[in-house]
């Protein structure tokens, strides 16, 4: 197989990052933007030891999934890669993806439950965060997310998969930055003043927490100005805060936020319980989908357990341990970042939770230094999954059950098959749909040990 030599195949699944597979001759060739069932004139692109990589030429017989995306910017953004499949095939896709990406790393066979679908499917996204630069000679602000594998920002004046009120929000930003003296931010000079828009709007009440994150250290008078007029401009901005970052990084936020006007935090519902929600934590982007799984844990350990003693590690605001408390007698919770473990103590009081204790503490620390032994234990951690120790501490302080929540199933099989080889059986995976339209599937897996303490 060489560069440029075309192919015709049909696309017969999807990898866990959304490409397209095809085999010709047996030979696995990568295709993005294409949906099992798709028959396709392929072009390689580039030819590696096991695997090509191509794109399509033409589509000789289209999927009888596809269909036309709802968003006009489909073609430059890039961001919800699966729109040209119909959502019901994507919920089947998921699952699917989910099944073959376990069974390739962990070597399990395990049944994977239909995907959950979200609640909403359009207008679900409520944390954006746009990167900001400027045009060369009128200095006009740029706004949107970087177009694939690039970092040209995509100027997004409607995105449909957020809520309506954050395009207003980015284009009055656009439109009245100049006047202020607002520069966007140059990412290779490392110049100007605004690099990111990060915006937190609530499902519960619709009100939203602006964040300009500035390449600065300390409050300057025009920032001042311009953050006052976005907060007299919307009368459902309740906040807007600053959050300084000076640094040569691609991390979006720095450490130091600072409210500038209104309040520095919006408030979400989740199951019964009210949440605060501020610049630097960590808070699912689709609640009402995040809701789903709140409530499908909450539901297990209340069928299965009797006044369990539950340990909530990578807790962010604690979500789950304040969720779940009123059917445990304890909960633990193990979070590092400091706002949000201070958040979660305020939330725990103001909910009268009176039954969490909560550590501000890195987990895997946390974890080896632990005396008790807990029933169920609550892992969610970032996309890069746990660390092995901590997977070995873990299993070490269960009694019986782990519950693993995970929002990339790749790191989710290698650390099943860590668990497994220790003793435990995974006995079911359900996949949420909480990032509708893009490749992206959230997982939880329920862990039994074969041998419990009791
Ligand atoms: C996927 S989020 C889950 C948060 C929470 N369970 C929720 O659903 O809202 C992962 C959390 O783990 C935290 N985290 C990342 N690494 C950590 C570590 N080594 N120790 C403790 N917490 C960590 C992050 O700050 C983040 O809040």
């Amino acid at each position: 197989m060489k560069v440029n030599e075309e192919y015709t195949a049909e696309i017969e699944k999807v990898t866990n990052l959304g490409a397209g597979i095809a085999k010709i001759d047996g030979f696995v060739v990568f295709v993005e933007n294409t949906c099992p069932g798709d028959i396709i004139k392929i072009k390689i692109t580039k030819v590696n030891k096991n695997f090509a990589n191509g794109k399509i030429s033409e589509i000789i017989t289209p999927s009888s999934h596809r269909v036309k995306p709802f968003c006009p910017m489909y073609n430059a953004c890039g961001a919800c890669q699966l729109q040209f499949i119909d959502y019901d095939y994507q919920l089947e896709l998921k699952q699917k993806i989910t099944e073959e990406t376990i069974r390739s790393i962990s070597g399990l066979d395990i049944e994977i439950q239909k995907t959950i679908s979200s609640p909403e499917i359009k207008n679900y996204r409520r944390k954006i965060q746009y990167p900001i630069s400027q045009t060369k000679n009128s200095g006009r602000i740029l706004a949107g997310y970087f177009k694939p594998k690039t970092h040209e920002i995509v100027n997004i004046k409607y995105c449909p998969i957020q809520p309506e009120i954050c395009d207003s929000i980015i284009e009055f930003i656009r439109e009245k930055a100049f006047d202020f003296g607002i520069q966007g931010f140059n990412e290779k000079k490392h110049t100007g003043d605004l690099r990111h828009v990060v915006i937190r709007n609530s499902a519960l009440t619709g009100k939203n927490l602006v964040v300009l994150v500035v390449n600065a250290t300390k409050i300057f008078d025009r920032l001042k100005d311009f953050a006052k007029s976005i907060y007299n401009e919307f009368e459902d901005v309740t906040g807007v805060c600053v959050n300084y970052n000076s640094k040569k990084t691609n991390v979006i936020l720095g450490t130091k936020s600072e409210c500038l006007y209104g309040e520095e935090f919006i408030e979400e519902k989740l199951i019964d319980k009210t949440f605060k929600i501020g610049a630097n934590t960590f808070f699912q982007i689709n609640p009402k989908s995040a809701e789903n799984i709140f409530k499908y844990v909450k539901d297990y350990i209340a069928e299965n357990f009797k006044d369990p003693v539950v340990l909530d590690a990578y807790a962010g605001i604690t979500s789950f341990g304040i969720c779940i408390a009123d059917v445990c007698k304890k909960v633990v919770s193990v979070e590092e970042n400091k706002e949000s473990t201070e958040l979660a103590r305020q939330t725990a009081q103001e909910n009268n939770v009176q039954n969490v204790e909560i550590h501000n503490m890195d987990a895997s620390v946390f974890f080896a230094k632990e005396k008790r032994k807990f029933d169920v234990i609550i892992l969610d951690p970032p996309r890069k999954g746990c660390s092995k120790e901590s997977l070995d501490e873990a299993f070490r302080l269960s009694k019986d059950t782990i519950i693993y929540v995970s929002c990339n199933p790749a790191t989710l099989a290698r650390d099943l098959k860590i668990l497994t080889k220790k003793g435990c059986e995974v006995t079911s995976i359900q996949p949420f749909d909480m990032f509708c339209h893009t490749f992206h599937i959230e997982n939880v897996a329920i862990i039994k040990k074969k041998q419990p303490i009791s």
